[in-house]
């Protein structure tokens, strides 16, 4: 059995975040496990959603909290999602690319369908926030954050910032260069 239980927050250019995710075949402790980590991790780093490649884990794996609390977070497993209604921008951040911000243009509803940790297929439909975050964390399981859905100029703005984080990872990690 993998073992989860000491996950951390992976930031870019962590290459796990620009893979996409593979689906869970089975839903076991493990991924029980995996589940609450995910929940620890995006409290403690004060965000209102994790998807599993955020973990370092490549599986089709969210969670969501409107509010960032561990009560009121929620688990999706191999979600697929429909968004609806109007587009709206609105900025937002992402807990793996620490200082960076960008107005991101997203539908302002959306249903999601997914497994919960038993394994039972649920729908659930979301306007603002919440339905914000579905999109926000189904794009981290195609391997796609933030910085790929910025305008140009948010991207300039972002750029001495994502530089710094391949530096720093870099420096971490001296064999992958
Ligand atoms: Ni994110």
């Amino acid at each position: 059995m993998p073992d989860y239980k000491n996950c951390t927050i992976t930031r870019f250019p962590e290459p796990v975040l620009s893979k996409p995710a593979q689906p869970i075949e089975k839903i076991d402790d493990a991924i029980r496990q995996l589940a609450e980590r995910m929940k620890e991790i995006m409290v403690e780093t004060q965000g209102v959603g994790l998807a599993g490649p955020q973990a370092g884990v490549n599986l089709q794996i969210f969670v969501a909290s409107p509010d960032g609390t561990k009560e009121n977070a929620k688990v999706y497993i191999n979600p697929k999602i429909e968004p609806d209604g109007p587009m709206k921008s609105v900025e937002e951040g992402c807990l793996s690319l620490p200082g960076i911000w960008g107005k991101i243009t997203r539908y302002t509803r959306c249903t999601v369908h997914a497994l919960d940790l038993d394994g039972k297929p649920f729908t659930e439909t979301a306007e603002g926030i919440l339905a914000r975050i579905f999109q926000h964390e189904y794009d981290h399981l195609q391997g796609m954050m933030i910085k790929d859905r910025m305008s140009i100029p948010a991207k300039l703005r972002a750029r001495k910032k994502l530089k710094q984080l391949q530096d720093d990872y870099d420096e971490k990690n001296p064999s992958s260069q």
